[in-house]
């Protein structure tokens, strides 16, 4: 595996950071995106091409969703198999719980992620404001 650093400095403009094209996120699976601080994300593509972003945490335990199943509009965390919404992170009855889910931009193949949420978002150091991004896409 491979990774690909994404900073601050890359010249993106306005609210939106380039992650990745779509076709760099397996089908039926997930590309995860590390911070510099806090957890990391993961990016999934489903069997209709449809990309979606979670916080790569399960609420249950803390599995990683990454390398959870895709079915569907769902991924079934690969620990003990709660199944959680990827539109909202919600976890689907009978169990309980969400997990963050970040705002995705699609234009053509270019997959986006808002700035301010990947900076704060599932980031409870302390610090207080969110810092500069540094992130690492990681590439099969
Ligand atoms: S850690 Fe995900 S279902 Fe238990």
């Amino acid at each position: 595996m491979s990774t690909h650093p994404i900073t601050d400095d890359t010249g993106d403009a306005g609210d939106w950071l380039y992650i990745c094209e779509a076709g760099d996120i397996p089908p039926l699976g997930a590309r995860v995106i590390e911070r510099a601080r806090g957890p990391a994300l993961a990016v999934f593509r489903n069997a209709e091409d449809k990309v979606f972003a979670l916080l790569d945490r399960c609420p249950h335990k803390g599995g990683p969703l990454s390398q959870g199943i895709v079915h569907g509009e769902q991924v079934t965390c690969p620990l003990h198999s709660f199944n959680i919404a990827l539109s909202s992170g919600q976890v689907q009855a009978p169990d309980e719980g969400c997990v963050a889910r970040f705002a995705i931009k699609r234009e053509g193949e270019a997959i986006y992620l808002k700035r301010n949420e990947v900076a704060s978002i599932g980031i409870d150091d302390g610090a207080g404001a969110p810092q500069p991004l540094t992130l690492t896409v990681q590439r099969a």
